[in-house]
């Protein structure tokens, strides 16, 4: 499925962009190159020389500035071309065309359509990975086979935890057996995920500062500008009250921002991080958190990627409904009129 441009993307975590670096990215089909300028301030650029096309990325930094290793032209702050070697009057059309890229909450925000359109206060709030009161380490997974709606379909459908998940983030069949509460907004889904007295799920085994069942809460929204899941989750002793919002010490509480971004139609970026709000002073429970968290994620991109080669195969095979997509079908329907809204407006522009 296309993609909406007119909306905010992560485009990479903070740390990828160190000072000197060239990153090379492609999204929504875009080659793109991504560094920081003499400021320190990021920037995204086609990765194209205005010269004769060589690859910016295959470039250098200097002091901020990006010179193309072809013939050497050098390019600064808004893109302009300030040097080129041998000739002293420089074209304005000698210009790298680039992106509003915005840092905030240690994610890099693109925007990929009508720059005019580009309101920094429509950036997705991620502010958890920032907060002195959560921990949180960045977590990157490309798959080189899915379209970014294949993965949507399985973020917008726990049901799959009982089975993809079955050694680490699952803990029994009740996660495909509970019913989820599914609210729908103009900008995307909430869905609640409520478990009382299960097993604690086995990656968190070794975490837990308590013996016993617990009680699971999973609340998150989807924004489907940027693909963007923003999610509320933990287990605590059960009966303690969580289901019904009471954190106690020994809960362990989470908070995940997780970003799906469109490389081309077939395969996708997919930006995680799954902040811890407990034992803020320990460093490995992180460093865990964030292990056992990939693992878990490296179970859903095998059994994406192998349905997704099913239906390249299939392109007009009917899929079969069950009860346990509605929210994934909630969450096609409002992207296709999404969509729909993003072409009519174009359309008449
Ligand atoms: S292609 Fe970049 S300087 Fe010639
Ligand atoms: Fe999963």
């Amino acid at each position: 499925m296309k993609a909406l441009k007119n909306t905010w993307y992560a485009a990479a975590w903070d740390v990828e962009l160190q000072p000197g670096a060239l990153v090379a990215r492609r999204i929504l089909g875009e080659a793109l190159v991504l560094y920081r300028d003499a400021d320190g301030l990021p920037v995204a650029a086609a990765d194209r020389c205005p010269h004769r096309l060589a690859p910016l990325s295959a470039g250098r930094l200097e002091e901020g500035q990006l010179r193309c290793m072809y013939h050497g032209l050098l390019f600064g702050q808004g893109g302009r071309c300030v040097e080129v070697p041998g000739q002293e009057m420089i074209s304005p059309n000698l210009k790298l065309k680039t992106y509003p890229l915005v840092e905030r909450h240690r994610y890099l925000w693109i925007w990929m359509g009508d720059p005019a359109l580009a309101d920094p206060a429509l950036i997705p709030d991620a502010h958890w990975l920032a907060d002195p009161n959560w921990r949180a380490l960045p977590g990157y997974l490309h798959y080189d086979r899915a379209n970014y709606v294949t993965v949507m379909d399985n973020l917008l459908d726990f049901s799959h935890l009982a089975f993809v998940h079955e050694n680490t983030l699952g803990g029994g069949k009740v996660s495909a057996e509970i019913k989820p509460r599914i609210e729908r907004f103009d900008w995307g889904l909430r869905i609640s995920r409520l478990y009382s007295n299960i097993p604690l799920p086995p990656y968190l085994k070794a975490l837990a500062r308590f013996e016993g069942l617990v009680d699971r809460w999973q609340i998150y929204d989807w924004r489907m500008a940027g693909n963007v899941l923003s999610m509320d989750f933990g287990s605590a002793p059960a009966g303690c009250g969580a289901l019904e919002g009471a954190r106690p010490p020994e809960a362990l509480v989470f908070h995940t921002v997780q970003c799906l971004t469109p490389e081309t139609e077939g395969s996708t970026h997919y930006f995680w991080a799954a902040a811890n709000g407990f034992e803020l002073d320990n460093a490995l429970v992180t460093e865990e958190i964030h292990r056992q968290t990939a693992i878990a994620f490296a179970e859903d991109k095998a059994i994406i990627q192998a349905q997704q080669a099913v239906i390249d195969e299939h392109p007009h095979e009917r899929m079969t409904a069950i009860a346990a997509d509605a929210g994934l079908q909630q969450g096609r329907a409002l992207l296709g009129r999404m969509l729909q809204a993003e072409a009519d407006r174009e359309a008449a522009a």
